[in-house]
């Protein structure tokens, strides 16, 4: 796959295959995002890797009334929570840079993902105080995302229709609307 087609092709993908990830190809994914850039080489981000549906399903019980939105989830083969620890954030003109770094992080691996036909899906939809507290993650650290990942069903089903058409998902403003010559 070339980078125009991982770019240009990927949309986000909430059906999965139960076909499991291989886990050279998840130590590949995880080594991808690893190699991101951060600031001053902080590299605050930390994964939580899931590679058993049994827990990928006991997990979606946990992420609050919101969470149940990505229900869709407990299909998934693989699943990966991205977070930062605070320790390894830098605040420049007062602005966090924890989220910039592992946002970039955590693209590249589900970019790369999808060179071995791997797909997956963004998520912000969790309540992080009882997801924190159920997996005992360190007060410290701050869950940035989730995103399963799996093989994709051939079919969307009717969940992810209604999701993707209420997001406008296709759509995108006018590159002109976003963008500045100077
Ligand atoms: C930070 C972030 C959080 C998101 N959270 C969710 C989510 O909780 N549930 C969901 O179904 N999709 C979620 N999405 C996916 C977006 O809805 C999707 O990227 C957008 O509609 C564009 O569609 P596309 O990814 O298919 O191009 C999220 C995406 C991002 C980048």
């Amino acid at each position: 796959m070339d980078a125009k087609e991982m770019i240009w092709e990927r949309h986000s993908v909430r059906d999965f295959l139960p076909t499991p990830i291989p886990a050279e190809i998840i130590q590949e994914i995880l080594e991808a995002g690893h190699l991101a850039p951060s600031t001053q080489n902080r590299q605050p981000w930390r994964y939580l890797v899931f590679t058993e549906n049994a827990k990928i399903q006991k997990l979606a019980l946990h992420c609050g009334l919101i969470g149940l939105s990505n229900f869709f989830i407990r299909q998934a083969p693989c699943l990966i929570i991205a977070c930062a620890d605070l320790k390894d954030n830098i605040k420049i003109n007062g602005k966090d840079y924890y989220l910039v770094d592992t946002a970039i992080s955590f693209h590249q691996m589900l970019l790369y993902a999808r060179s071995y036909g791997i797909e997956s899906c963004w998520l912000a939809a969790f309540s992080e105080k009882k997801l924190k507290a159920y997996l005992k993650i360190p007060e410290n650290w701050k869950i940035v995302a989730m995103a399963p990942l799996g093989y994709p069903k051939e079919k969307k089903g009717l969940y992810t229709k209604a999701v993707s058409n209420f997001a406008n998902s296709s759509e995108r403003k006018p590159l002109e609307s976003v963008v500045r010559f100077m």
